[in-house]
C-alpha cells in the first residue's frame, strides 16, 4: 500500500488575497501499479493563472513536477514526463494531478501552488 499526502498552497499573493487554492489537506491510499488523481481547485479572478505541482520526499526539499497555464500548456520535469499529467480547466478552475502507473517511490507530500498575476 502507497500512502500519498497533499496539500494544496498559494505560493505567492500578487495582487489580492482572494487568490487562492482551495482544499487544505487530501490524502489518497492506492496499489503498486495503479493510477491516482489528486484534486487541486484554484480561486483566482485573474486572467493569467500558473499552477504548479511539487513533490516532497521525506527531508529533502520540494521538486518541481509540472505546470500549466491552460489546457496541456505549460512544462513537465524530463524525469516526471512519462507517469505525471495535468490538464487544467479553467472553467472549474481545476488542475488535477494524475500518476500513473504508480510505484513505491512515489509515496511523498504533493504541493500544489498557485501564481496568478493582477487581474
Ligand atoms: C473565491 O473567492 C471569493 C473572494 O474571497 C469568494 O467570494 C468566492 O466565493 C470564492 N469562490 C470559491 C469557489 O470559493
Ligand atoms: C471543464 O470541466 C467541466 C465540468 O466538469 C467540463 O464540462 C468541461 O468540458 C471541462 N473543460 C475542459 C477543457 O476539459
Amino acid at each position: 500500500m502507497l500512502s500519498l499526502d497533499y496539500y494544496v498552497l498559494s505560493l505567492l499573493f500578487v495582487s489580492t488575497l482572494t487568490e487562492n487554492v482551495l482544499q487544505p489537506k487530501g490524502d489518497v491510499t492506492a496499489t503498486e501499479g495503479e493510477a491516482v488523481t489528486l484534486d487541486c481547485r484554484y480561486n483566482s479572478s485573474s486572467t493569467t493563472s500558473y499552477l504548479y505541482w511539487y513533490k516532497q520526499d521525506g527531508n529533502h526539499s520540494p521538486k518541481f513536477i509540472l505546470s500549466r497555464f491552460k489546457l496541456d500548456e505549460g512544462n513537465t520535469a524530463d524525469d516526471h514526463k512519462e507517469r505525471f499529467s495535468s490538464t487544467l480547466n479553467s472553467t472549474v478552475r481545476s488542475v488535477p494531478l494524475k500518476i500513473q502507473k504508480l510505484q513505491v517511490s512515489d509515496s511523498a507530500v504533493y504541493y500544489c501552488a498557485l501564481w496568478a498575476s493582477d487581474p
